[in-house]
């Protein structure tokens, strides 16, 4: 691949800045124009949002879209998040949609909730859709990909701006660790929020809403918000395995290099089982990690161990698996065992994601 130079636009303070000040607005971002024009110029860019950094490019340009699947080594049949700053934007790129779906999007939009939408025929690259009928779309909550959102004026397709089959990235450097040379530039915002992908979900009829990706937005949230709703989770099926009927999850995403074991039982169990594979694997001369929460941190002694944060705090947890995962890989190692946690609220995603980093090893003890 030709190698670019890639730009890095810092917003850190002026996106602390927003949070504090909400009343500031896009003119606080006028370094974001460049970034904007790059983007409007069919150029990718990368930038933060709520959930973790996005690979932009201008979603009705298809020359900056193969680039998007260039730039991650991503397989063409897996569609694209499309990001807009404004609900008015929508009508142009999708067919006429239920009052659910309106009522779902003026209650978690803007937010970490992806809607999978008819899509209006001719309006956005058909590489976006992979040949779908349908795109996923959602406003992010992040003054940053807001801003440059509303300065670029387009629809901006955006996956997880890291390299196909690595974690998804949190930082900037993650970002520029995975695609340094092959991108225009980055917007560095500082690490994102909630550290997770956001939630992708079906709407069928005026009743259904289908979960096909756990993420930011929690089950219990929809459950909440629309009790009167039949919520359906596609997450795995009977036996376990994912059905992909949203085609990104059919691959084996976030995986780190070394092997990775989820171990589920009790605390105690789960001690004595991950201790003593440790001590085994290290016989072998093979680098050992574990990734554990605060509760019991304490007993293991691996080559490398790493702290979530407290069981009962699963969305700290959440906003450090992804930099644990590439910690480990940094560091060459090359057998992990991963306590499991509950399935409760954003504890549902991130086990997801754990299992599926573990390409479904989970043992029961
Ligand atoms: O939080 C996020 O969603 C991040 C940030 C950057 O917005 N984006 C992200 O994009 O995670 P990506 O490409 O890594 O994941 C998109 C997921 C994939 O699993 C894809 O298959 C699914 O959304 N998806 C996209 N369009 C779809 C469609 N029309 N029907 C079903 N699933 C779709
Ligand atoms: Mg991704």
């Amino acid at each position: 691949m030709t190698k670019t130079k890639t730009t890095i636009w810092q917003a850190n303070s002026k996106y602390n800045e927003n949070r504090i000040n909400p009343s500031n607005n896009e003119q606080n971002f006028f370094e974001l124009t460049e970034a904007a024009e790059v983007l409007r110029e069919g150029g990718l860019v990368a930038f933060p949002t709520e959930t973790v950094y996005g690979l932009g490019a201008d979603a009705r340009n298809s020359e900056a879209v193969a680039g998007i699947f260039k730039a991650k080594g991503r397989p063409s049949d897996n569609p694209l998040i499309v990001h807009i700053a404004d609900i008015n934007q929508l009508d142009e790129l999708v067919l006429p949609y239920s009052q659910l779906a309106k009522s779902v999007m003026d209650r978690f939009w803007p937010g970490p909730l992806t809607i999978v939408l008819p899509v209006q025929p001719n309006k956005l690259s058909s590489l976006v859709t992979a040949t779908l009928p349908t795109v996923g779309i959602r406003i992010p909550d992040h003054p940053v990909a807001l801003a440059l959102l509303r300065l670029s004026q387009c629809p901006v397709a955006a996956p997880s701006a890291n390299r196909s089959g690595r974690p998804s990235p949190t930082l900037a450097k993650h970002v520029l660790d995975d695609l340094d040379g092959s991108i225009a530039g980055i917007i560095d915002g500082g690490p994102t929020g909630v550290g997770l992908e956001s939630t992708v979900i079906e709407l069928e009829g005026e009743r259904t809403i289908r979960i096909l990706r756990p993420g930011g937005i929690t089950e219990e949230q929809l459950i909440e918000a629309f009790p009167e709703a039949i919520i359906l989770n596609d997450r795995e099926s009977d036996d376990g395995i994912e059905q992909p009927r949203s085609p990104g999850m059919k691959y084996t995403h976030y995986a780190p290099k070394g092997d990775l074991e989820v171990v589920q039982g009790t605390a105690d169990d789960v001690i004595s089982f991950i201790r003593a594979q440790v001590v085994l694997v290290a016989k072998e001369n093979k680098k050992t990690g574990v990734l554990a929460f605060s509760e019991r941190i304490g007993k293991y002694e691996a080559d490398m161990v790493i702290d979530l944060g407290s069981e009962k705090q699963l969305d700290e947890a959440a906003q450090r698996l992804y930099a644990a995962l590439r910690q480990f890989d940094e560091a060459g190692v090359q057998c992990i065992w991963a306590e499991a946690c509950s399935k409760e609220g954003i504890g549902g995603a991130l086990m997801n994601r754990i299992v599926k980093a573990a390409g479904q090893r989970i043992t029961l003890v």
